[in-house]
């Protein structure tokens, strides 16, 4: 007798993808104040931290609740602001910040004039100053700006405007945000958490000194496990403001503080948004004639960051000598291309384009902003980049394709890509580091792919000819498909993530088939080849889906040990198959794990002979744990009923057993 009750569970959403909703400002959208640095000195002196301070829009502020509040003040600004408060060095200065007015009709004059041997300008309104000056999309308040200075069209009659206030400005600060939290359209566009853009910058270097920053309030989760996301993000938007954008790299300069682009003085014809003008010490566009995609080359563009240290590190990172630079995102809007690491070379390094996992500040964005020449970077800070680390110019100067083909020629891992392609039964596997189940995110697509993002002349069980609808999920990334965290969804609601060190990706006891434990001292453990199965004295369970699953464990004895449902596993020798036979929610739970390499999880790491080894092993026995009925189950006589469960993902797919 068979029985067939398929149980939906949950549909899997791979690639939560949250793009960078970033748009340069548009000419006229940045004003340039003279502050007075109090300095008579002509070099930079980059040697004091970074100065950030903040201000809310109050009025949108009112409209979010208590809650979101708190976390964006409580713990998301300071934590981000901090962090380049503490990565960043400037050369501060000693007088308070005034931001400058907008003129109305944008009628401005220019007074030039000399200040510790640097040329700077004062603007004058010729029809007066608009009654508010915006910084992004917040006003500033009075007392933040410059007195108004007006001239008439000839430039005759200048004067200034007393203001009302007794102080004026923001003291203490090298750069200031306004802070909102308005659900903008940018918000409700993809799946944008935060924006940031400068509004003004000072006119001796031309380093930007307010901007603007929006917290989209619909995307804010008060959930603990999405936190660190919603921190790096905002570290990320703030990078825009403070230098990454194509809207700044013209005004970059070099170490002794000299301009490299040439700039108009008034820094108005000159403004770019697209990387033309821009000189190639600092943005070169390169083409790579021979890019290997299916059954054939294309000629493939990219734009390169080609500032001294950029190169330095970009170089050190892959170990390719004659890289010419940090390629940029040569895909996706106007605020993505070329304002952002490039997806495919650089996946989660924070400052691409999109957030998939994991995201990190690494040497070369530091690189970046020391650069700039209005910075010096603490490097203790940054996080390492693994993503192409010491790859060699193979991976960092060709396509995805022509890395895949040669290294399946040479028998290696195709890592860090993959190409398995997403479908039934669906196997999980492990990210590198072990630190969450994952999946590669090779999909197909309805339409074929661009000649230029077909990278396969093979994938295992994919026919020949409808090879160009296959890519990875992630289009920045040129579509070359990688190992990828994901979420679990149920009716549109997202239950769970799949990184192991949140205990709040654990599934539920009764869905809980292959004993996973989430939390931080948990990691990713592969699955052999068999599906788990639970039973008890009349069912069976079988579950469509396995592959891999978070586990406890710990180090000891030189050995690591696997803890499932407070059983203790010891694993003797990598790949070693772990059986469990485990009675847990009231089911026997069968099914195997696999031992990892020792030192990927313990650093006292020994190898033992035969000898003691025998001795550790009697030491460390496995346990087996049987039901009470287990005669009967494994007697064949009985009729036993046999559930498959299977993933809403999989809903045509019901198999009969
Ligand atoms: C916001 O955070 C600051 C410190 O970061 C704190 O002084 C202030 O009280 C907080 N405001 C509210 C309303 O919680
Ligand atoms: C200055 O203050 C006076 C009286 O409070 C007010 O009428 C006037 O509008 C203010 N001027 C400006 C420029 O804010
Ligand atoms: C960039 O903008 C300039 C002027 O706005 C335009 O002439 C040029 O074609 C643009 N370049 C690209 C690559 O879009
Ligand atoms: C750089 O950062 C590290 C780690 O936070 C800190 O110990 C060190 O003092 C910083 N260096 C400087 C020059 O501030
Ligand atoms: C860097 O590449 C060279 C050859 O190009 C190789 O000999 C060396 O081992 C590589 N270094 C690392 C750290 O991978
Ligand atoms: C598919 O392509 C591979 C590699 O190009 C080739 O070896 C194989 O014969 C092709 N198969 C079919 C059915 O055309
Ligand atoms: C493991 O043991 C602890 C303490 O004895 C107990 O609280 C917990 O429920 C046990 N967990 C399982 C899964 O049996
Ligand atoms: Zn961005």
């Amino acid at each position: 007798m068979c029985h067939i009750f398929p149980l939906l569970l949950f549909t899997l959403l791979i690639g939560l993808v949250l793009s960078c909703g970033y748009i340069p400002p548009k000419p006229g959208e940045v004003q340039h104040a003279f502050i007075e640095s109090g300095h008579s000195i002509h070099k930079r002196e980059a040697d004091h931290n970074l100065r950030i301070k903040y201000f809310y829009d109050e009025e949108s502020l009112k409209r979010i609740t208590i809650d979101k509040f708190r976390i964006i003040n409580n713990t998301v600004l300071p934590e981000a602001i901090n962090y380049w408060q503490q990565a960043l060095f400037v050369k501060p200065f000693m007088a308070p910040i005034k931001l400058n007015r907008k003129c109305l009709n944008d009628r401005t004059l220019y007074s030039e004039f000399i200040h510790n041997g640097y040329q700077h300008f004062h603007p004058y309104c010729v029809d007066g100053c608009d009654e508010h000056t915006l910084c992004g999309e917040v006003v500033i308040p009075e007392n933040h700006l410059e007195e108004c200075r007006v001239c008439e069209m000839n430039g005759e009659n200048c004067q200034t405007v007393p203001t009302n206030y007794s102080e004026v400005g923001i003291r203490d600060a090298d750069f200031v945000f306004y802070i909102s939290t308005m659900q903008t359209d940018r918000c409700n566009k993809g799946s944008t958490v935060a924006y940031a853009v400068h509004c003004q910058q000072e006119t001796t270097f031309n380093r930007p000194i307010a901007g603007h920053a929006n917290i989209c309030p619909d995307s804010i989760s008060t959930k603990p496990q999405d936190l660190d996301t919603l921190i790096s993000t905002f570290k990320h938007e703030i990078l825009h403001a403070l230098g990454f954008s194509v809207s700044l790299y013209a005004f970059y300069r070099d170490f002794d503080g000299n301009t490299i682009n040439s700039l108009n003085k008034h820094m108005g014809p000159y403004f770019i948004s697209n990387g033309t003008r821009i000189s190639q010490k600092i943005l070169r566009r390169v083409t790579r004639d021979n890019w290997k995609v299916h059954k054939g080359e294309v000629a493939h563009k990219v734009y390169l960051i080609t500032t001294p240290n950029v190169i330095k590190e970009v170089r050190d990172h892959f170990n390719c000598s004659k890289l010419e630079g940090a390629e940029l995102e040569n895909q996706g809007e106007d605020g993505t291309y070329l304002t952002h690491w490039e997806k495919r070379l650089f996946e989660n390094e924070a400052m691409t384009g999109t957030h998939t996992q994991n995201p990190i500040f690494s040497r070369i964005t530091l690189a970046l902003m020391e650069d700039t020449g209005w910075y010096r970077a603490n490097y203790s800070l940054a996080q390492p980049l693994e993503w192409g680390k010491n790859l060699g110019c193979d991976f960092a100067m060709k396509s995805c394709k022509e890395w895949i083909d040669l290294k399946r020629s040479q028998k290696q891992s195709i890592h860090p890509f993959c190409d398995k392609v997403k479908k039934d039964p669906l196997q999980t596997e492990c990210t590198d580091n072990r630190d969450s189940v994952a999946l590669c995110n090779l999909r197909e697509y309805d339409e074929m792919l661009d000649k230029e993002f077909q990278n396969f002349d093979y994938i295992p069980n994919v026919r020949n000819e409808t090879l160009g609808y296959y890519g990875g999920s992630v289009a920045l990334a040129d579509y070359c498909p990688y190992i990828q965290e994901f979420t679990w969804k149920l009716n549109d609601e997202i239950v769970r993530g799949s990184k192991c060190s949140f205990s709040e990706n654990n599934p539920l006891p009764e869905k809980n088939f292959a004993l996973e434990q989430y939390g931080p001292n948990s990691k990713c453990l592969n699955h052999n080849s068999e599906m788990w199965e639970e039973r008890n004295c009349f069912e069976i369970r079988q579950w469509q889906h396995w592959g891999s699953g978070c586990y406890n464990y710990r180090c000891s004895d030189g050995l690591v040990h696997i803890i499932i449902n407070n059983h203790t596993f010891t694993c003797f020798e990598e790949n070693a198959e772990i059986n469990i036979h485990l009675y847990y929610s009231n089911w026997l739970h069968k099914g195997t794990i696999l031992c990892p390499k020792c030192s990927e999880f313990c650093e006292n790491c020994e190898s033992f002979n035969a000898e003691t080894l025998n001795q550790m092993k009697s030491k460390f026995k496995m346990e087996k744990h049987n039901l009470k009925c287990s005669s009967i189950l494994s007697s064949p006589s009985l009729p036993l009923t046999v559930i498959v469960i299977i993933f809403m993902f999989y809903i045509n797919l019901f198999i009969w057993i």
